[in-house]
C-alpha cells in the first residue's frame, strides 16, 4: 500500500482550536495510520498579533511532550512544525526558519481571506528567499476565488510550494487530480482537527488519486516528499 505523509495537522492536545485531549490526539493518529499515513506534520496555528514565538514554542512543547509520553514505540513519525498566519511583517521576523517543519525548510503560511495585494506577494517572496525557508501554502484550494494566475505564476518562479487539502481529493476529484498533473498542487494535508467534524480523511484521497491510472501521480507525490523531509540535494530539479 502506497502511503502519504500528513503535512498539516493540529493533533497536538489543547494548543488550537484542534485536538482537545491526548487520547482525541492518540485516536486521530491512530485513525491516520489506518488510513495510509507514512508520517505526520504536527502544526499547530500561531497567530503572530495573539502569541509571542516564545509562548508559542512553550506551549507546543508542553503539548508534545503530553503526547509524546503516550505514544507507543511504533507509533507513526510527528514531526514538529506549525502554521504560521500570513501577518504584516512577516518577512522581517526573526528567527523565523524556527517554525519550519522539522528537519527540513517547510515553513507552512496562511494567506488570509481575501485578495492577495502585491505587497502581500513580496512579503511570501522575501520569506522564500531566506536561506533555510521553502514556503510551502496552505490549504490552497481556500483561496481559489481570490487567486490569480500571475501572483501563482510568481510563486511557482521562486519555488513557492503549494499544500492542498486531501478534502479536495474527496470532493472535487477532477479537479484536483488536474491541478496535480499540472504541477500546481506539491504535497497533501489533512488538516484534521479533531475524530468528529474535521476528521482524518486520507484514505479516500489516496483512492482517488489512485483510480484509473493515478500510480504514477502518487509515486511522484511520494517521490518529492522523500525530496522535502530527507531535504536531498536534488531538491529544485525534483519540485
Ligand atoms: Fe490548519
Amino acid at each position: 500500500m502506497n502511503r502519504l505523509f500528513d503535512f498539516h495537522t493540529h493533533i497536538l492536545p489543547g494548543i488550537d482550536d484542534g485536538s482537545r485531549s491526548v487520547e482525541e490526539s492518540i485516536a486521530m493518529l491512530k485513525e491516520l495510520a489506518r488510513q495510509g499515513a507514512s508520517g505526520i506534520a504536527a502544526t499547530p496555528h500561531f497567530y503572530a498579533q495573539r502569541s509571542s514565538p516564545e509562548h508559542f514554542f512553550k506551549e507546543r512543547q508542553t503539548a508534545w511532550n503530553l503526547l509524546k509520553s503516550r505514544l507507543r514505540v511504533d507509533s507513526l513519525e510527528i514531526r514538529l512544525g506549525a502554521e504560521v498566519q500570513y501577518f504584516e511583517g512577516i518577512q522581517r521576523l526573526e528567527g523565523l526558519e524556527q517554525f519550519c517543519l522539522e528537519g527540513t525548510r517547510l515553513l507552512l503560511v496562511e494567506m488570509p481571506m481575501c485578495t492577495w495585494t502585491r505587497r502581500m506577494i513580496s512579503a511570501i517572496i522575501e520569506v522564500n528567499s531566506r536561506e533555510n525557508v521553502i514556503v510551502l501554502l496552505a490549504h490552497i484550494e481556500r483561496y481559489w476565488q481570490y487567486w490569480n494566475e500571475k501572483a501563482l505564476e510568481q510563486f511557482r518562479e521562486h519555488g513557492v510550494l503549494m499544500q492542498a487539502s486531501t478534502s479536495l481529493f474527496v470532493e472535487r476529484r477532477h479537479k484536483a487530480i488536474k491541478l496535480l498533473r499540472e504541477g500546481k498542487i506539491h504535497l497533501l494535508g489533512t488538516d484534521s482537527h479533531n475524530m468528529d467534524n474535521r476528521k482524518p480523511d486520507m484514505k479516500q484521497a489516496l483512492e482517488n488519486i489512485n483510480r484509473k491510472n493515478g500510480e504514477q501521480l502518487l509515486l511522484g507525490l511520494i517521490q518529492r516528499e522523500a525530496v522535502v523531509l530527507n531535504e536531498m540535494e536534488i531538491y529544485m530539479d525534483c519540485l
